[in-house]
């Protein structure tokens, strides 16, 4: 087996998140270095605390993690819980966390890390909005040369916004921190709405989870049943997408999907279209191409690695 590849998650959790992070602690290829949290779909309190739950239901009470940014950059912060419930996590009940969270800050973790592991080892994958990261690339711009890449959920293209006529919710929360990383030069993977509207929780495939008998299995089958309502009312769609376990699916399987690299622009002056992230799908200006944005995934090959690997914890 080759060098699991090292990666730092940085997450809202978020029930799409926690998806995600079982994915990637049921996946040896991987090594999760630290788990990283920030506000978004639910304020940083509850997003750390669901950080910890999800590494305990993994059995990763050794997995560190480390609690961000409170607020993006300079908007004020917004948040999901008409998508994810109170608690970020609604839907089963969960036990309080006996792990606790690290001492030390996230974002001086990424730097730390980033500076201490070679050059081009370590991948960041934000599942939320961008505040940490962006927020390490502004303190110690060094860094962004040392990361190998970033895979991020976020944005959209001909799914255009969720959160807003125009922008997808990681975005929208924090436009000033995604226009830092997006304008970085660092090597960029974005996976938008338009391939995780593909990625839907089909009644099959959550059942498929609960079939499973285990514990993720029924969190998994029971968060997909509670975060699900609302993409179905608003959408009419079969199921919910599984957006953050997209990015993880990547890192596993690239083949899965299938994007273009061009240039990706974030709006940051127009309240109207705020956070929108004005992709160049048709080449049609000179601006330079800045990352490898998705277009397509398999969706059924999505949910068989996903379910294959879930089945494993
Ligand atoms: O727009 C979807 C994204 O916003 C997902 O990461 C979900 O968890 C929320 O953070
Ligand atoms: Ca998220």
């Amino acid at each position: 087996m080759t060098t699991p590849r090292k990666i730092i998650i940085d997450t809202d959790p978020g029930q799409d998140d926690a998806v995600a992070l079982l994915l990637a602690f049921a996946s040896p290829e991987l090594e999760v270095l630290g788990v990283t949290s920030v506000a978004g779909n639910v304020p940083l309190p509850l997003t750390s605390r669901n950080a910890l739950i999800v590494c305990e239901l993994a059995g990763r009470s050794d997995a560190k993690v480390y609690a961000g940014c409170d607020a993006p950059l300079e908007r004020k912060l917004v948040t999901a819980e008409h998508v994810h419930g109170k608690t970020g996590l609604d839907g089963p009940q969960l036990p309080d966390p006996k792990m606790a969270l690290q001492d030390q800050h996230a974002v001086d973790f990424i730097i730390d890390t980033l500076r201490a592991e070679p050059a081009g080892t370590v991948t960041l994958c934000p599942l939320g909005p961008l505040t940490n990261i962006a927020t390490a690339f502004r303190r110690a711009p060094d860094i962004v040369d040392r990361v190998q890449e970033v895979v991020l959920m976020g944005g959209a293209y001909f799914q255009v916004g969720n959160i807003t006529p125009a922008a997808e919710f990681n975005i929208y929360v924090d436009p000033q921190a995604a226009e830092i990383v997006f304008a970085s030069g660092v090597p960029l993977v974005v996976m938008g709405l338009d391939i995780t509207h593909q990625a839907l929780t089909t009644r099959p495939r959550v059942d498929a989870f609960r079939a499973m008998g285990t514990e993720p299995g029924r969190m998994v089958a029971e968060w997909t049943n509670f975060f699900e309502r609302f993409d179905k009312e608003k959408y009419g769609s079969e199921g919910a997408p599984l957006h953050d376990p997209c990015v993880i699916a990547y890192l596993l399987e690239p083949d899965l999907f299938t994007g273009r690299h061009i240039n990706v622009t974030i709006e940051t002056q127009s309240e109207l279209t705020m956070g929108m992230t004005v992709a160049d799908w048709w080449r049609v200006t000179d601006r330079a191409p800045n990352a490898m944005f998705m277009g397509g995934v398999d969706a059924d090959g999505f949910f068989t690695l996903l379910t294959d690997r879930i089945g494993r914890l």
